[in-house]
């Protein structure tokens, strides 16, 4: 099976992800020992696990690997791998983690529901980050994703200012 993941192809034995059937939870955390992804309830209930899937957010505990051949997938580790991203950046400006648990998923999140909708109000955001976070970092989130929408907005010199809290 071909699987493109963090923008690398690579060939993985069939046999190993159950014919396709196994969650690509479990390959991205078992077989690939890229343990940033998260397990939380299995059941698609709590976003731990949220990866992106052409850009989309996915619940990566209740998709079988199969569906994702041919497609793009991004997982945390992939994220900043070069440069930390305008969500990475904001969620430390803000201190947003607490234990840090469902932070990968929340983040993953965040960049899906921002390349969809550049300026979110806090109902798109509400209604987007279906995240659970038994710490209740929820207020962090919204200010997160808010300071990553100036950012982004702003781009350049206006965005590391935007990411400081500086005014532009
Ligand atoms: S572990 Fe996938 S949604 Fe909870
Ligand atoms: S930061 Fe602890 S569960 Fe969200």
């Amino acid at each position: 099976m071909e699987l493109t993941i963090n923008g690398k192809t690579q060939q993985l034995d069939d046999a190993k992800l159950g014919e396709g059937n196994m969650p690509l939870l479990w390959v991205l955390r078992d077989v690939m020992n890229m343990t940033g992804t998260k397990f939380g309830c299995g059941v698609a209930a709590c976003g731990a696990c949220t990866v992106r899937v052409d850009g989309q957010a996915v619940r990566s505990c209740v998709t079988p690997v199969s569906a994702v051949v041919g497609k793009s997938v991004q997982t945390i580790e992939g994220l900043g791998a070069d440069k930390l991203h305008a969500v990475q950046q904001s969620w430390i400006a803000e201190q947003v983690p607490q234990c840090g648990y469902c932070q990968s998923g929340m983040l993953m999140a965040a960049a899906s529901l921002l390349e969809s909708t550049p300026e979110p109000t806090d109902a798109q955001i509400d209604a987007a980050m279906s995240n659970i976070c038994r710490c209740g970092t929820y207020q962090r989130v919204r200010a997160g994703i808010h300071r990553a929408a100036k950012a982004l907005a702003a781009g350049g010199d206006g965005a590391a200012k935007a990411l400081k809290g500086v005014p532009a």
